[in-house]
């Protein structure tokens, strides 16, 4: 199914060259010898009807998230319109008696034609994704940084490879263009992106440092992401003065850039764990439905949940429901309520969890101690809690941690090294300022 989606933009060109076909010999003056030409109309638009019909099966069989969904729904609706009007013009076209109204119905079917095609082409235009690549690392092994210009051989690439679908020529959101320097420079309609020397006030580095929940992340969540060399890439070419001329060995950043791509820093979370538990009790599952959790699946087909017990007002129940079903829950979202210590202590019964949310909670130093016993955890949020580094300290179990958040906590910059040595894989995120970077370590941490 989905590959019959995949099939929809070599599909759609069937249509434009076969109706445009029938629309020009419709309106050819035809001479003497080619008069019986006119007679194949007729086959032609019926040729043309069932091509433009596999054109809107394929198209709404495919799922391909990011578009405007306005724009999308436009699309559709031309594309459907012009397959019926195709189907009554292949029919009429046999009717001596509808013979006035062949060249209007052809002037209908060409624009409705070019409505579709240009509603199409402005969704699509940028993306090849039909030989779209898995591979999610530009190719910037390939570069000789001896030589490499900084903007146009490793900037550049990245941004091509995961931004300009939405922010070039073809689709500009935000009002942002990123594919020439006057346009970056220009800004989007937040205003201008980037400030030479200042990764922290530009805009397009607050973009993507942001965690992939949050709505204003860049790319979006869905996309295909930046890598951490990719991000470390744009934060040195802004921190280094964003010069759109410079060489590498210019900018003096020749050393930064050699760590950046050759130490290989560990790869976002896999958050979604492998192999599949046998299904959760369906029972569990509609008690917890009706204490007013939100549950599902984590991913299509798996039986690992994602619980996020936001309308929960019987935190106690919903934690105990929970307990019967830690084989498949791996995502918990309890922010927002009143999670205490002693809660704490049955969430540290939910072994599998892989990501955890208490923020905005009561939690304190004293108790969170008992997370140690989530020893799979990769994501844990503390934001907005009173929190402070001397509990943080006591999670030495969590040697799987990907993220920490703790913003807004009692944990400060001066924190950080420290935490950051007990967590040598984990970003650490505390907020809005810049902490100095180790000797070890290049991320900025935000
Ligand atoms: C799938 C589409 C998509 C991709 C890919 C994408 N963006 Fe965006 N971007 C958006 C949308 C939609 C907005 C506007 C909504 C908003 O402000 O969050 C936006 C807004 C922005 C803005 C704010 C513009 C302003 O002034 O308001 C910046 C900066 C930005 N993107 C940077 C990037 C960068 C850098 C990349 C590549 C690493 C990228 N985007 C990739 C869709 C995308």
């Amino acid at each position: 199914m989905e590959f019959i989606g995949r099939l929809h933009p070599l599909l759609v060109h069937l249509p434009i060259g076969i109706l445009l076909l029938a629309v020009l010999f419709e309106w050819l003056p035809f001479r003497k010898p080619y008069k019986s030409l006119r007679r194949s109309i007729r086959i032609i638009l019926w040729l043309g009807f069932f091509a433009a019909l596999s054109s809107v099966v394929s198209g709404l069989l495919l799922k391909e998230s990011g578009y405007d969904l306005q724009s999308v729904k436009l699309h559709q609706f031309a594309g459907i319109a012009l397959t019926l009007i195709t189907g009554v013009y292949a029919w009429a076209r046999g009717q001596k008696q509808f013979k006035r109204m062949y060249k209007f119905l052809s002037v209908l079917v060409l624009l409705l034609l070019l409505t579709t095609g240009h509603l199409g082409g402005t969704l699509t235009h940028g993306e090849n994704f039909l030989f779209a690549s898995a591979s999610t690392e530009t190719e910037l092994t390939q570069v000789n940084l001896q030589q490499a210009h900084f903007y146009n051989d490793l900037v550049k690439p990245i941004l091509d490879s995961k931004c300009y679908a939405c922010h070039a020529s073809g689709k500009q959101k935000g009002k942002l263009r990123l594919d020439a320097p006057e346009y970056i420079l220009k800004g989007g309609k937040g205003g201008v992106i980037l400030v030479a020397g200042k990764t922290d006030e530009s805009e397009l580095i607050h973009r993507i440092v942001l965690p992939l929940d949050d709505d204003d992340h860049m790319p979006p969540k869905e996309k295909n992401q930046l890598t951490q060399s990719e991000v470390e890439i744009l934060k040195l070419w802004i921190a280094s003065g964003a010069d759109f001329e410079k060489s590498v060995v210019e900018s003096n950043q020749l050393g930064a850039l050699q760590k950046i791509l050759t130490t290989k820093k560990p790869e976002p979370a896999a958050e979604i764990p492998e192999g599949n538990p046998d299904a959760a009790n369906p029972t569990v599952i509609n008690e917890l439905m009706q204490l007013g959790a939100v549950v599902l699946p984590v991913a299509n087909g798996s039986h690992y949940l994602s619980v996020n017990l936001v309308n929960v007002v019987a935190v106690d129940s919903a934690l105990d429901l929970l307990v019967k079903v830690k084989q498949q829950t791996v995502w918990l979202k309890a922010g927002d309520l009143s999670i205490n210590d002693s809660h704490l202590a049955k969430l540290a019964q939910l072994n599998q969890l892989i990501k955890l949310n208490v923020e905005r909670t009561v939690v304190t130093d004293t108790g969170l101690s008992q997370l140690n016993a989530l020893t799979q955890l990769q994501y844990l949020n503390l934001n907005q809690t009173t929190i402070s580094a001397t509990g943080i300290k006591q999670l030495t179990s969590l040697k799987n941690l990907r993220s920490l958040f703790v913003f807004d906590t009692k944990v400060t910059a001066d924190d950080v090294p420290e935490l950051q040595n007990i967590f040598p894989n984990a970003k650490i995120e505390i907020g809005n300022y810049i902490v100095p970077t180790l000797e070890t370590d290049t991320i900025i941490l935000k």
